[in-house]
């Protein structure tokens, strides 16, 4: 039998988003395992400079608070012309979404070349705060001109999937789950998670 501490039968979602908390709980609801948001008074500052960094800053630190596995995201979206940005900056870009929206088309507004990629990284840390996996979702597409469709939240109205043509403000949020950065990022990371399970469950 495990070391009772190190046992994965629970995992705190380190997260205080109810839409990803619920995201989560749909992809790994398979698991078996006890999913559960975090207390709300644990805030981490993502001090990071990237999505991994940030990730991983939150896994651990939400661990070592509960003493529990804990899992986080970072995310955001890169803009090729504008090097990268918004970044890890992406929910601080502006105040509101339709300020970000309005911000990336204006500093876009003289560029032909409108490629970018939401990108996702996702961390699980044990309860000591060590690390014990991660992985990065990726997904690519193009800067509209003007926003398209009402779904979704943050830059979706302008982020066209290129073999859709449409935006993720279009899709079917159903659509969204199965090629989404976040969905790429889980369904790396869940088979790490199965074996994790497999190592550290004992009853
Ligand atoms: P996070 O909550 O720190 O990961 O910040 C993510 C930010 O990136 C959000 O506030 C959005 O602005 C943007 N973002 C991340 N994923 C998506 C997405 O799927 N659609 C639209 N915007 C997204």
């Amino acid at each position: 039998m495990s070391d009772v501490s190190t046992q994965l039968q629970k995992l705190v979602i380190a997260s205080g988003n109810a839409g990803k908390v619920e995201e989560f709980r749909a992809y790994l609801a398979d698991l078996g395992i006890t999913l559960i948001a975090k207390p709300e008074s644990i805030d981490v500052e993502e001090t990071g400079t990237t999505f991994i960094e940030n990730a991983h800053l939150k896994a651990s630190q939400v661990a070592i608070a509960t003493n529990e596995w804990a899992i986080a995201d970072d995310s955001g979206l890169e803009v090729f012309a504008l090097n990268g940005a918004p970044g890890v900056l992406s929910a601080r870009y502006a105040e509101t979404d339709s300020k970000r929206i309005d911000r990336v088309l204006e500093e876009l507004r003289n560029s032909a070349n409108r490629d970018a990629q939401f990108v996702c990284a996702i961390a699980i840390a044990s309860p000591d705060g060590a690390i014990a996996a991660d992985a990065i979702g990726i997904c690519k597409g193009e800067i509209t001109d003007t926003p398209r469709g009402n779904a979704g939240f943050g830059y979706d109205p302008i982020f066209l999937v290129p073999e859709l043509q449409q935006t993720f403000g279009e899709v079917l949020p159903a659509v969204k789950a199965t090629i989404s950065h976040r969905a790429k990022a889980l369904e790396i990371l869940h088979s790490s998670l199965k074996s994790l399970i497999a190592t550290h469950y004992s009853v």
